[in-house]
């Protein structure tokens, strides 16, 4: 791929924002560039400035008046459930049970899930998701479409085959030795190649047996590096089929620590219903607490009380949970979890929420080197963010005074119309736009 100068308003986190005024927390350029070089951000600075260090014919892509940002990461997401979204249900299980059990059975065809990991990974892109974590399903078929379509479009994706051997349909569950073998295969053949990693997936205690989180967990000690993902006290009655299951463990937390399975890379969705000991123990593993506010509203699950998990100095981060989750696009998530804080008296700020769906992403899933940031070096997973993308979004930029009111719009009024382009490892991939 030829170099090529990106130019735009450049908007890059540094750390997570200590308040609102924190303008050391970010980087901000009025008129910005990034030299981009065999799919990375070769530097990144003022127009001038990049202009001048580079080859006097080189092409430049002017995005002015838009904001360039890196492209948003969802850290938790059901690639089978697309055709789950919007599905009426009172809670979690009996979701779980009359829509996504009988969905994700379909995932058993390759042809299937071939031609949903193609629409799968359009609607991520065409609302400025550039890196995902991903359940796949039961079957090992769609854990392959899902990289192997990955790897076509040059995506950093991570996805695993769920681990489920109990409480779910015959054709939904595997055993205890099938999902070792198989999740063992699909490190073999997927992890580390093109840019696709392999998340070891046991689904959530309900699903798994004894035995099977006990593979699980043999899976982490062989593959210390490998992200581990599940589902954590989304929801009362969830919690209260959980104990009875494991009627030895302290709490629901205890039961993936009992079986190894907290780790600096472990992804805990929802972790909504935690006593201060669970807070405790998940903040001294190091694993993250995946907010997913749209579903937890949806499902009428809870409100993640950022506050209490702040306190506990628990890793966080903000996810859509697509087919739970009711929107694929991280500008209407950080929209519901502002107002999730708001019904808490819990102020968050927008420079705070883009941090979030982008570096703080990032560096929850470890990843902060490569993707998260405009910093030279980086994988260049761009997004072009246009915060007059609808004439109601237009009527009130025209009052908008400030970097902090114009993502406060974004983030209120956005959604996939506020990405006017989204480059994947520096190629411009819009799905409308190819
Ligand atoms: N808990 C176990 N599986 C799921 C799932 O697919 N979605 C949600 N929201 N919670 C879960
Ligand atoms: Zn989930």
């Amino acid at each position: 791929m030829t170099a090529k100068i990106l130019r735009g308003r450049l908007l890059s986190f540094v750390s997570r924002p200590a308040d609102r005024a924190d303008t050391a927390s970010y980087f901000y350029e009025e008129d910005g560039a990034l030299l981009i070089a065999e799919g990375r951000i070769a530097s990144c600075g003022t127009f001038q400035d990049i202009r001048g260090e580079a080859a006097d014919d080189i092409e430049v892509i002017d995005h002015r008046p838009h904001l360039i940002m890196p492209g948003f990461i969802d850290p938790h997401i059901h690639f089978p459930q697309m055709q789950v979204v919007s599905s009426y249900a009172a809670s979690l299980l009996e979701w779980l049970n009359t829509y996504t059990f009988v969905e994700e059975q379909r995932f058993a065809g390759r042809e299937h899930a071939e031609r949903f990991a193609g629409l799968f990974f359009d609607e991520l892109l065409r609302h400025g998701t550039t890196t995902a974590s991903a359940f796949c399903s039961v079957h090992p078929a769609s854990a392959d479409a899902f990289f192997e379509t990955a790897c076509q479009r040059k995506l950093m994706m991570i996805g695993g085959k769920v681990m489920m051997d109990r409480n779910a349909p015959g054709k939904l569950t595997d055993t205890p030795e099938s999902s070792y073998e198989d999740t063992k295969k699909l490190i073999s053949r997927w992890h580390g190649r093109g840019r696709s990693l392999v998340a070891i997936t046991p689904r959530f205690a309900i699903t798994s047996t004894p035995e099977q989180l006990e593979m699980a967990q043999t899976l982490a000690g062989e593959f210390p590096d490998l992200h581990i993902q599940t589902h954590l006290s989304e929801n009362d009655a969830e919690i209260e089929l959980t104990m009875k299951l494991y009627p030895e463990a302290k709490d629901y937390t205890d039961i993936y620590a009992h079986y190894g399975l907290l780790g600096r890379k472990t992804l805990l969705g929802h972790a909504i219903h935690l006593s201060d000991r669970e807070m405790g123990a998940i903040a001294e593993a190091g694993s993250i607490a995946v907010h997913c506010p749209t579903s937890n509203l949806f499902l009428g699950s809870g409100l993640f009380d950022l506050k209490r998990i702040d306190a506990h100095n628990v890793r966080v981060a903000v996810a859509t949970d697509i087919g739970g989750g009711t929107s694929y696009s991280m500008l209407r998530t950080l929209d519901e979890a502002y107002k999730i804080q708001q019904l808490q008296k819990n102020r968050l700020s927008p420079i705070e929420s883009f941090w979030w769906a982008t570096r703080g992403n990032a560096e929850a899933l470890g990843l902060e080197k490569r993707i998260g940031t405009l910093a030279a070096g980086t994988d260049a997973d761009l997004i072009v963010l246009d915060s007059g993308s609808t004439p109601t979004m237009a009527i009130r930029k025209e009052t908008v005074g400030s970097l902090e009111e114009e993502l406060f719009l974004l983030q209120t009024m956005g959604d996939d119309r506020s990405i006017r382009e989204v480059y994947v490892a520096g190629r411009a991939s819009h799905p409308d736009r190819r």
